[in-house]
């Protein structure tokens, strides 16, 4: 007999941003760049910093303790904490188990997910999942990075790019017809190279000498990586609008991963939006990799953007190569 899969949703989101902004005047101080190149290049004019002793699994308690109140429900009723993230604490244990304790979510399970910039794309995608088969109930999701602490602070060329930040989501069931409709989800090694961090694993152990020529920094191939983002963020929103037998005309809002102006021009343009169905909030936090949906999305909340019923695509690339859109029925 056919199982009939429940329909799963977000039904409730929160970030929480390092109150520290460095601004482009800020950078100006720190490297041979200026403001005119940093905002003609990327489109951002500040970004939020975490203090030295703030980690990662401090800014995903605090972003996945209010999503969780923001939907009424108690952390003990939570089934599964899933962190999207390339910054976590420690590489053992997760910073989802972390989360998990400080939150008091007593029967949940716990576990990181890595996949770069599109993680909370992956991360909701499983949740639904696991609350679509009837599995869980409850499961927070947060997006996750203090990306300040692997940018190089004597790079000029990607230390600009990047913020620090959380932000979360309850996936929860919700009424027929609203949730998630459908993911794409994709990667391609072979761009590994392209966005790396080359020291500090199984690869290539911590040492001295990599301390020394400073491979525990993240190296980006920034052109390559930008011709990349630039082909999947279109391809991979027409594919979700496809596999919900939807048209680019249907979309209400557009939340691309904040990375850089040039590419979430280049895709509004491609898919024929007008700007103000597309989120823009890179010029204030920078690149914050998988905190930067659910960032995006909840300032769409905020600002009365999205409303119950449109139709809303996220959609993002990163390292890996990874990319991955989700699209979503808003409501509960
Ligand atoms: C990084 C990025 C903004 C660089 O822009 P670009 O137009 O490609 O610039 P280039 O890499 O060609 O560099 C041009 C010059 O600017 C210089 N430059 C780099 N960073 C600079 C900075 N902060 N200030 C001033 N000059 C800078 C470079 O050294 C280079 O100088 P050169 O020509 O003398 O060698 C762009 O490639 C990009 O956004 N790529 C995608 C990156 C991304 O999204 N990464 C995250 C993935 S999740």
């Amino acid at each position: 007999m056919e199982r009939k899969l429940r329909d799963a949703g977000i039904v409730s989101l929160s970030t929480a941003v390092p109150p520290r902004v460095l601004t482009n005047a800020d950078m100006e101080r720190l490297f041979d760049t200026s403001d005119e190149w940093i905002r003609s290049r990327t489109g951002i004019r500040e970004r939020h910093i975490a203090d030295p002793e703030v980690a990662c699994s401090d800014l995903a308690t605090e972003a996945a303790r209010k999503a969780l109140e923001r939907a009424h429900l108690a952390p003990d009723q939570v089934d599964l904490v899933i962190v999207a993230t390339v910054t976590p604490d420690h590489y053992v244990p997760s910073a989802a188990c972390l989360v998990q304790d400080r939150l008091g979510a007593t029967r949940a399970a716990a576990f990181d997910l890595n996949a770069a910039c599109p993680g909370f794309i992956y991360g909701v995608t499983v949740a639904r999942q696991f609350v679509a088969a009837g599995t869980y109930d409850t499961v927070v999701v947060v997006g996750c990075e203090v990306l300040s602490r692997v940018a190089d602070p004597q790079d000029r060329g990607t230390y600009v790019l990047f913020g620090d930040a959380a932000g979360a989501a309850v996936v929860r069931p919700v009424s027929p017809g609203r949730g998630i409709l459908a993911s794409v989800l994709g990667s391609d090694g072979s761009g590994a190279p392209h966005l790396i961090i080359p020291a500090g694993g199984s690869r290539r152990p911590a040492s001295s000498e990599t301390v020394e020529k400073r491979e525990h920094y993240l190296r980006m191939n920034g052109p390559e990586v930008f011709r990349f983002a630039v082909r999947v963020m279109e391809e991979s929103s027409l594919q979700v609008l496809e596999r919900c037998g939807l048209n680019k005309e249907d979309i209400d809002l557009l939340v691309p991963h904040q990375a850089n102006i040039r590419i979430i021009e280049s895709a509004r343009k491609r898919l024929g939006l007008p700007p103000e169905k597309v989120i823009v909030n890179v010029d204030r936090y920078g690149n914050t990799s998988s905190a930067s949906i659910p960032i995006a999305l909840e300032e769409a909340l905020s600002q009365g953007r999205l409303h119950d019923g449109d139709l809303v695509v996220g959609v993002a690339f990163g390292a890996g190569l990874t990319w991955g859109s989700v699209a979503m029925r808003w409501g509960s």
